[in-house]
């Protein structure tokens, strides 16, 4: 694959749960500015795998983790403090998860956390992120009603910005779309597609050919491991794998 900056790299990572060795020898270099896919059938560890990029996983008492995750060739586990890494790198959900306050205080949450109280900011950052998030136009008259009265799609386009808000460099999304319909799907694949020119994006998804349509690079996680990972292209033309082929057309998973 064309080698463009490395922004996320892990080295030999290992994450059990237990006993249960979800997460094997994981050595990925994620490239700054692409959209990475993550695909492979349920129960691999790709949203394992995702948590640990921003440590969601490693104060559960049972977990344990090894080998390193580098985000600007810094250590994330020891470099980092926790609030910093993730106010870089922004998670979005399966299901849309709007906190129950307006659209407004949803946006502004994040940046008042983070010590902004200037309205006059605040109003910024608040339709800036919605502009960005393409939902500015659909709500721009209703900020102040409660999040909770937006449709699926439009939820996720709230998630969506309030992650923006807090101008992370990592966006993770783990199967941001399975919970919307065809149309609403469409508007989050071009939204990232218009994102990644500011953000490095890792996307999980069960849909090939939403991992077809938008990613640059794609990795196949099966029991664990990477089995192959590289240029979006090649894995669903010409896969190297055996294993990689027979997921892609659908043979199993
Ligand atoms: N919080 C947890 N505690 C214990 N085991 C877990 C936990 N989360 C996941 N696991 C286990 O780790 C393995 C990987 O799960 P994970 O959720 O990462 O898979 P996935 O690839 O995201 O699957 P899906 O496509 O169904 O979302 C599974 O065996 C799962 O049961
Ligand atoms: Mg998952």
């Amino acid at each position: 694959m064309h080698e463009s900056q490395v922004k996320i790299y892990t080295e030999d990572l290992n994450l059990f749960y237990g006993d249960n060795h979800a997460i094997k020898n994981i050595d990925i270099q994620v490239q700054e500015n692409k959209v990475t896919a993550l695909i492979g059938p349920s129960g691999c560890g790709k949203s394992t795998f995702l948590k640990t990029l921003n440590r969601m996983n490693d104060l559960i008492p049972y977990v344990k983790i090894t080998g390193e995750v580098y985000l600007d060739n810094l250590n994330s586990y020891n470099d980092y403090d926790i609030v910093e890494l993730r106010k870089r790198i922004g998670m979005v959900f399966q299901k849309p998860n709007p906190f129950p306050m307006s659209i407004y205080d949803n946006i502004a949450y994040g940046p008042r956390t983070h010590g902004i109280k200037d309205k006059a900011v605040l109003d910024e950052i608040v339709e800036k992120s919605l502009q960005s998030a393409a939902l500015w136009v659909e709500v721009k008259d209703r900020l102040k009603q409660n999040a909770f009265g937006l449709s699926g799609g439009q939820q996720q386009r709230l998630c969506i910005a309030r992650v923006l808000a807090v101008e992370p460099e990592v966006v993770l999304m783990d199967e941001p779309t399975s919970a919307l319909d065809p149309l609403a799907t469409l508007k989050i694949e071009d939204l990232v597609q218009v994102l990644k020119n500011n953000y490095t994006i890792i996307i999980v998804t069960h849909n090939m050919q939403q991992a077809g349509r938008i990613s640059d690079h794609t990795a196949f996680f099966l029991n664990g491991e990477i089995v192959e990972y590289g240029a979006t292209e090649e894995i669903f033309t010409v896969p190297r794998d055996k294993r990689t082929e027979d997921y892609i057309t659908g043979r199993f998973g």
